[in-house]
C-alpha cells in the first residue's frame, strides 16, 4: 500500500535575538579596554600561535631559533602555543607571558586531545559506531578532565569532517559520512569538552575542524585539491560545522585543502560569508598547521605576505605557524591593504575566548599539581573507556551463531601480532596515553581462563625498523611464523585471528590507495582457513576496509577499530557474550577500492537500474551496493520492526510510529534508524538520508513503540545559498536496523 504526503510550502522566519546581558558587557568592557592598551604588535601577537620550542623549566633557550621565539615570547608576541604538555611546563610559561610581558596577556595553550588524553577511548570513528550521544559526551568529558588537569586549555578537537573516502587516513579522526549523525556527534563531543560553562577548571575549549570539505580530498590523498558543488557543500559538508557553532564550539580550525579554487584559509566565502556573518559566529579561527603559508605552495598567494594578507581578509585569526601574522600585519596595516578593524575584530575575538576560559581571573586555573594526581587515569575514566570500547565494536557477521563462544572447555588458538600489541588499540593521536598502555587481546581473553588459549604470532606485520620517516615498513613478503601458527590452528578448536591496521597506519598523512588487510594478512588468512575454518576474525583499523574474501569465507568477523585503553577487555567480553555488540557502522564498507567514493546518502541517477542490458549505472565487474552499509551492525539477538504508521500533524509535520521487537535469545541493544527519502524536488535528493535514531536495550521478547516526529527542516534541503528550501512533495519514511532497510511507508 502507498502512502503518500503531501507537505504544504510554507515559509517563517526565525527570529533570533541576543541581548549582551551584564556579564557579556562587563566582558566586552574589559576587552574593549585590554585592547585600547595594545600596540600593534601585541596585537599582532595575540594572532601568533607557536609550537612548544624548549623545555620551559630548563636553562635559557639556546640556538638562534629558540632565543628568536623566547624573545618573541617575552615581547607579548605570542598569543597562544601548542604541544607544551604539563602542568610544570604550562606554569613555566604562562608565568613569562604574565609577569614578563608589558600586559600580562595569558597564554592559551591548545593540544590535540583527539580520543582521550591518557585513558585512551576508542578512536573517534570507533565511537561514533556506538551511535551513543551520552557516551560520547562523557568520554570528551573525561578527556577535558584529563587535559585540563594537566594544564591545558583548549583541544583541536573534534574534527567533524564528513568523508565518504576509505582511502583518506583521517576518517580515523571523524564521524563517518553522515551529516545528520555527524551533527550530533560534533555537538556531544563539543559538550563534553566545554561542558556548561569554560571557566570551570574541569572542561577544555573545542575545536571544530577542519573549515571546510577537507574530508572531501581529491582520490582519497591527504591535503589533496577538493572540488565540489555547492549542494554537497551545503547539505552534507557543512551541516555538522554549523551544528557546532550553534553549539558555541569556542573556536574553528580552517582546514589544509583548497576548495574550488580557493585554500581554505584564505577563503572569505567560508570564513566571513558563511561562519561569522551567515551563522553569526562570535569565536575565533586558528589556521591549520602552516596553512596560511601553503597558500604559496597552493599557487594562491605570491608569497608569505600576500598569504598573511588574503588570510586575515579571509577572517583567518590565528596563525598556526605560519609566522606570516607576527612578519607581515604590520606592514600590511601601513601599506594601508588591511584596516586596523580586521586586526581588532581577530584579536577581540581571542581574547574573548581567554576571558571564557577565567584566564584573566587566574592564568593558572588549569596549574594545578593535585589534580593532575587525582584526575588522570584513575579507574572511574577506564570504566567509562571500558563501556564505550564495548558499545564501538561492531559485529559484521556471525554465520551459524560460532559466536559468543562457550567459556569453558575450547581449545583456541589466538593468531596475530596484534593479539598481543599494547599499543596499536591506542589508535593514532594518543596525546599522552604511554606507550603499550592499552590491553591487548590477549591480556583480554585470559580472563576467560578455563579454555586453553595458547598464541602464535604468524608472520609480522612490520619489517624491522618498523618506521622510516614515519612510514610503517610493511612486511609484504616473509612468510616465517606462519608454520607454527598453523599448527597450532590446525590443533585447536577455534582459531581467534588479530589482523588490521597499526594504530599509526590511520591518520594525518596516512592514505592508501589498497585498503585490503595490510602485507600479506590476506595470504595468512588463507592459510590458516585451509586448516580450522572455524575463525573469528577481528579486524583492528582505522578506516573501513577491503574485507571481500574475509567475508565470502570466514564465519565469524568483528570490527574492533582501534578501541584505545580497555580494548582487550571489550573484546573478550563480546567474544564470550557477556556484552551483546550492539555498534554499527557510521561508514560503508566497500566491497573493492573501486566503488570509493561509497555512501549511502548517494543519488538515484537517471538510470538506476537493475537492468540486464549493459546501459545502466553499474559496474560490469563489480555489484553496486557496499559489502556492509552505513548503520549495519549485528547482535546476537535478532529484531523485528512492523507496524509503520505516518500520520499528519499538521501541514508540515509528520508522526512516525512503529513497533520493535526483540525476538532472538539474548537481551541487547538496537539502534533504531529512520530514514526519509524525498521523491521529487527542485533539486535531486538522495536515495535515503538519516534523520532520527535511537540506541535503545530490549530484554528478551520486550516490544516498543518509537514515535518519530519528522518536521520542515528534516524534510527539506539546503540550496546553493545554503538557506532551506521546503516543498510540497512526497516522500518516502523508513525505518530499520540499516541504512539497507526496505521497511518503508510505500
Ligand atoms: C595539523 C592537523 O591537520 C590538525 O588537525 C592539528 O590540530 C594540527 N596539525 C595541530 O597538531
Amino acid at each position: 500500500m502507498k502512502k503518500t504526503f503531501y507537505i504544504l510550502l510554507s515559509f517563517f522566519t526565525l527570529a533570533s535575538c541576543s541581548n549582551a546581558n551584564s556579564e557579556e558587557n562587563k566582558k566586552e568592557k574589559f576587552i574593549d579596554s585590554l585592547l585600547s592598551k595594545m600596540t600593534l604588535e601585541e596585537k599582532a601577537g595575540q594572532m601568533n600561535q607557536y609550537n612548544g620550542f624548549w623545555d620551559a623549566t630548563g636553562p635559557m633557550p639556546e640556538g638562534d631559533y629558540q632565543k628568536k621565539r623566547y624573545k618573541e615570547l617575552k615581547n607579548g608576541q605570542v598569543g597562544s602555543m601548542l604541544n607544551v604538555i604539563g602542568v610544570d611546563q604550562i606554569r613555566a610559561l604562562q608565568k613569562i607571558a604574565v609577569e614578563e610581558t608589558r600586559l600580562g596577556i595569558p597564554l592559551i595553550f591548545g593540544h590535540d586531545v583527539i580520543h582521550g588524553y591518557k585513558t585512551m577511548f576508542p578512536i573517534p570513528l570507533a565511537e561514533s559506531s556506538s551511535w551513543d550521544l551520552e557516551l560520547m559526551e562523557k568520554s570528551a568529558r573525561i578527556a577535558a578532565t584529563e587535559a585540563s588537569a594537566d594544564g591545558l586549555h583548549w583541544t583541536f578537537a573534534p574534527m567533524v569532517d564528513i568523508s565518504r573516502d576509505a582511502r583518506w587516513g583521517r576518517v580515523m579522526e571523524g564521524a563517518g559520512e553522515d551529516p545528520y549523525l555527524g551533527s550530533k556527534i560534533a555537538v556531544a563531543r563539543i559538550n563534553g569538552f566545554q561542558g556548561q560553562d569554560l571557566k570551570d577548571s574541569l572542561t577544555i575549549a573545542a575545536c571544530a575542524k577542519h573549515f571546510a570539505a577537507y574530508g572531501f580530498a581529491e582520490s582519497g590523498k591527504d591535503y589533496n585539491t577538493v572540488d565540489i558543488g555547492l549542494q554537497t557543500l551545503h547539505n552534507i559538508v557543512l551541516p555538522s560545522f554549523k551544528a557546532s557553532a550553534k553549539a558555541n564550539v569556542a573556536t574553528f580550525m580552517n582546514s589544509f585543502n583548497e576548495i574550488n579554487g580557493i585554500p581554505a584559509t584564505g577563503s572569505k566565502f567560508l570564513q566571513r560569508s558563511i561562519l561569522k556573518e551567515k551563522w553569526n559566529y562570535k569565536g575565533f579561527i586558528v589556521s591549520d598547521w602552516s596553512s596560511i603559508e601553503e597558500m604559496v605552495a597552493h599557487g594562491y598567494s605570491k608569497d608569505l605576505k600576500s598569504a598573511a594578507l588574503s588570510a586575515i581578509k579571509a577572517g583567518s585569526d590565528m596563525d598556526m605557524m605560519s609566522y606570516a601574522y607576527i612578519k607581515y600585519l604590520n606592514n600590511l596595516l601601513d601599506e594601508k591593504k588591511i584596516s586596523i578593524d580586521i586586526i581588532d575584530d581577530a584579536v577581540k575575538r581571542i581574547l574573548s575566548v581567554k576571558y571564557d576560559l577565567g584566564l584573566f581571573s587566574n592564568p593558572y586555573l588549569y596549574c594545578n599539581d593535585v589534580r593532575e594526581e587525582e584526575n588522570i587515569f584513575n579507574d572511574r575514566n577506564r570504566a567509562l573507556a571500558l563501556d564505550i570500547a564495548q558499545e564501538s565494536i561492531v559485529l559484521l557477521k556471525n554465520d551459524a551463531n560460532i559466536l559468543p563462544l562457550k567459556k569453558s572447555g575450547l581449545k583456541i588458538a589466538l593468531l596475530g601480532g596484534l593479539a598481543i600489541d599494547k599499543d596499536s588499540p591506542l589508535g593514532n593521536w594518543r596525546a599522552k596515553a604511554p606507550k603499550n598502555s592499552a590491553i591487548s587481546v590477549k591480556e583480554g581473553l585470559i580472563k576467560y581462563n578455563n579454555n586453553t588459549v595458547k598464541f602464535q604470532k604468524g608472520p609480522k606485520l612490520f619489517k624491522n625498523p618498523t618506521f622510516i620517516d614515519g612510514h610503517l615498513n610493511v612486511n609484504n613478503t616473509d612468510t616465517s611464523g606462519t608454520y607454527s601458527a598453523l599448527k597450532l590452528a590446525k590443533e585447536s578448536d577455534y582459531v581467534i585471528t588479530v589482523l588490521g591496521e597499526h594504530g599509526l597506519q590511520s591518520g594525518e598523512g596516512r592514505s592508501r590507495s589498497n585498503i585490503k588487510l595490510p602485507g600479506i594478512q590476506e595470504h595468512f588468512l588463507k592459510e590458516i582457513y585451509k586448516v580450522n575454518k572455524n575463525i573469528v576474525l577481528i579486524i583492528m583499523n582505522g578506516r573501513p576496509l577491503d574485507l571481500s574474501w574475509a567475508d565470502a569465507h570466514i564465519p565469524a568477523i568483528v570490527e574492533s577499530w582501534h578501541l584505545g585503553t580497555m580494548s582487550g577487555n571489550a573484546l573478550a567480553s563480546i567474544l564470550y557474550g557477556d556484552c551483546n555488540p550492539s555498534g554499527k557502522l557510521p561508514m560503508s564498507f566497500p566491497r573493492s577500492i573501486g566503488q570509493v567514493p561509497i555512501y549511502y546518502n548517494h543519488k538515484n541517477t537517471g538510470r538506476p537500474g537493475p537492468s540486464d542490458y549493459v546501459f545502466w549505472s553499474h559496474y560490469s565487474d563489480e555489484k553496486n551496493d557496499p559489502l556492509y552499509p552505513f548503520g549495519f551492525g549485528l547482535s546476537y539477538t535478532n529484531f523485528e520492526y512492523s507496524n509503520l504508521e505516518l500520520s499528519k500533524a499538521d501541514e508540515r509535520t509528520i508522526n512516525v510510529k512503529f513497533k520493535v521487537k526483540n525476538i532472538g535469545n539474548h537481551s541487547g541493544k538496537e539502534v533504531v534508524q529512520l530514514y526519509v527519502r524525498d521523491l521529487y524536488s527542485s533539486q535531486t535528493r538522495p536515495v535515503k538520508e538519516l534523520k532520527r535514531f535511537r540506541k535503545v536495550q530490549f530484554q528478551i521478547d520486550e516490544e516498543k513503540i518509537f514515535n518519530f516526529v519528522l518536521k520542515k527542516n528534516d524534510l527539506g534541503f539546503l540550496n546553493d545559498s545554503g538557506n532551506l528550501v521546503f516543498e510540497k512533495g512526497e516522500y518516502e519514511i523508513f525505518v530499520g536496523g540499516s541504512s539497507k532497510t526496505n521497511i518503508s511507508s510505500f
